[in-house]
């Protein structure tokens, strides 16, 4: 332990290497310190995949929900039943393409924190993740706090007025009490995330996220009429309130921007080094070549040298090709994703790379392949080069950090 943290140390040599929150749990230093040295001196770089064991695509079947038919294509879901009946959570594309689970994996806490099944289920998905070593991430499609109504603002369809929403839930907003609730719920759920062996489980959570886009209520939009200052204050409060008022301590906090132009695009909302331990970067595709792959090389290049220059860790913290765009093209993680990392910075500085989950509910959205999807074969050209790395090289490199 104290060998790799000099050589943290020399790596880094002016810049903090702590997460932000100082009382940070044990389990929290060593994520932190494992994400770091992805960032840091490897040419190595996790993959990710969001709710890989809550939806799979393929091989389900019952007591799993069956998803609505989409163009001749059903998904399935854990259901909250499995959860409460402690069921195994065996269905998992990745697993079944590559026979390894994501190093990474993604979990929401839902528009409503305050859904008990929701939270039992999450809670049960990652205390098995957990058992298996695998890193958390949590992001927030929280409901209009203001409204009721969705995350995203055109499918807000309750009418209300939501002009200033950041202002309305900060202290001395009229809906802050409401969102204080929300913080405290999160906190309590926080502080009882265990795995089988009792202990606290670490994660990254990334709230309000792709703040640069306008199509969420915490971003910049015309209805919403938020500032940067409003934002930076809203992370800032977020933190400070789980950290220091509900001593909450096992947490990362990432910042992720949608697509930016520049570093200064990139720092618009960002509320300091205080208040982040991962910076991060969701980019889609919207077709296999728009925009370029270029494109996304040079965001890569402004995230991982931002994040190079305040000693952050740095994350494609989602990625993917929109309107199953996999279908047709089956090379995407290899010409689209990898290649971009490898042509510049990215496989050394980037801790991971996230892919979106294969949801199928009132449409089927896949953003990896499952098995006996076309473009297995390619993903697993992915899966077997030298620089991706899944759960089982995942949790050697941290044992290796123990025993170093
Ligand atoms: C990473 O890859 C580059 C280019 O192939 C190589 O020059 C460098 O030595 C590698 N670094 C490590 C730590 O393996
Ligand atoms: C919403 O409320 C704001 C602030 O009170 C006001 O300026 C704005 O005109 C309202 N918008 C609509 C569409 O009513």
């Amino acid at each position: 332990m104290r060998l790799f943290t000099i050589t943290l140390c020399l790596l880094l040599a002016n810049v903090t290497t702590n997460p932000v929150d100082t009382n940070a749990s044990p389990e929290t230093v060593q994520l932190y310190n494992t994400l770091l040295s992805y960032t840091q001196k490897s040419n190595k770089t996790l993959f990710g995949h969001h709710d890989a064991t809550l939806f799979g695509a393929g091989g389900g079947r019952s007591p799993y929900i069956l998803g609505e038919p989409h163009n001749g294509f059903r998904g399935w879901l854990f259901s909250v039943q499995q959860a409460q009946n402690e069921n195994p959570d065996e269905l998992c594309d990745i697993k079944d393409v590559t026979g390894e689970y994501p190093a990474v994996i993604g979990f929401d806490l839902g528009g409503n924190v305050d859904d008990a099944d929701e939270r039992l289920r999450n809670a049960w998905l990652i205390k098995k993740a957990a058992d298996r070593k695998l890193i958390i991430t949590l992001s927030w499609h929280q409901n209009n706090p203001i409204s009721g109504g969705r995350p995203w603002i055109d499918q807000d369809h309750t009418g209300v007025n939501i002009t200033h929403p950041i202002r309305r839930i900060l202290p001395n907003g009229d809906y802050n009490h409401l969102y204080r609730q929300r913080l405290d719920s999160i906190a309590d759920w926080m502080k009882q995330l265990r795995d089988s062996s009792g202990h606290l489980v670490p994660a990254i959570f990334r709230p309000y996220h792709e703040m640069t886009g306008g199509w969420f209520w915490w971003g910049t939009n015309q209805k919403t009429d938020n500032t940067p200052d409003d934002f930076k204050e809203l992370y800032q409060y977020t933190v400070r309130y789980l950290r220091d008022t509900k001593g909450v301590h096992n947490l990362l906090y990432a910042y992720s921007p949608d697509k930016v132009k520049s570093a200064s695009d990139f720092l618009q909302f960002y509320p300091g080094d205080e208040y982040v331990d991962l910076m991060g970067l969701d980019f889609y595709y919207i077709a296999a070549f728009n925009p370029s792959v270029q494109t996304f090389q040079q965001m890569v290049q402004i995230l991982t040298d931002t994040a190079h220059a305040h000693g952050k860790i740095a994350a494609i913290t989602e990625v993917g090709i929109f309107n199953n765009g996999l279908d047709t093209h089956h090379n995407f993680w290899n010409d689209h994703v990898l290649d971009a990392l490898k042509s510049g910075q990215g496989t050394t500085r980037l801790a991971y790379v996230l892919g979106w989950g294969n949801i199928c509910l009132h449409k089927c959205e896949i953003w990896v392949p499952y098995k006996g999807h076309p473009a297995e074969s390619a993903f697993l050209v992915f899966f077997n080069d030298a620089m991706t790395v899944f759960e089982k090289s995942l949790a050697s490199s941290v044992a290796q950090i123990v025993v170093g």
